[in-house]
């Protein structure tokens, strides 16, 4: 693989989301977050939380992250990198879990706070038991 093809490693993926944290709009919680999202195509999508006066509209990095991607036709991603401002490094919430999964089966994410360690968690483990897209999924009885 040349230099030029090689995927960004978890670290550079990890600076990008710090660099793209600062445009995030986050005046009602002051939680900024940035996200970087590796597709397999080599293409880096990244995002930020956007908040709304209208506190509900609001959205998520790591989801505007997916949505950005998908408009521009990428659909396999094979990292996640996401930045807080924080001490320690913040995973992603539920929902943007649920919608990580619908386009990937697994992936790692790479978490960091202000400074510190990188932490690496895969999708398998903090979505475990997922709702899939995949219909066997979506059809199995329940064993209660
Ligand atoms: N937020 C994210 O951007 N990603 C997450 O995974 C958790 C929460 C944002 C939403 C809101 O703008 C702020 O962080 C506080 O919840």
């Amino acid at each position: 693989m040349s230099p030029e093809t090689e995927k960004p490693s978890a670290e550079s993926l990890i600076t990008e989301a710090r660099r793209v944290l600062e445009h995030a709009h986050a005046p009602y919680s002051r939680f900024p977050v940035g996200a970087a999202l590796l597709g397999e195509s080599g293409r880096v999508f990244l995002a930020v939380n956007v908040e709304n006066a209208s506190y509900g509209l609001s959205v998520c990095a790591e989801r505007a992250a997916v949505f950005a991607a998908v408009a521009a036709g990428e659909r396999r991603f094979a990292a996640l990198a996401v930045a807080t401002d924080t001490d320690r490094p913040t995973p992603p919430c539920g929902a943007c879990r649920q919608v990580l999964r619908e386009f990937v089966a697994d992936l790692p994410i790479h978490l960091a706070g202000r400074h510190g360690a990188i932490e690496t968690r895969r999708l398998t483990e903090l979505l475990p038991h997922a709702f899939t897209p995949e219909p066997d999924s979506r059809r199995q009885p329940f064993k209660g």
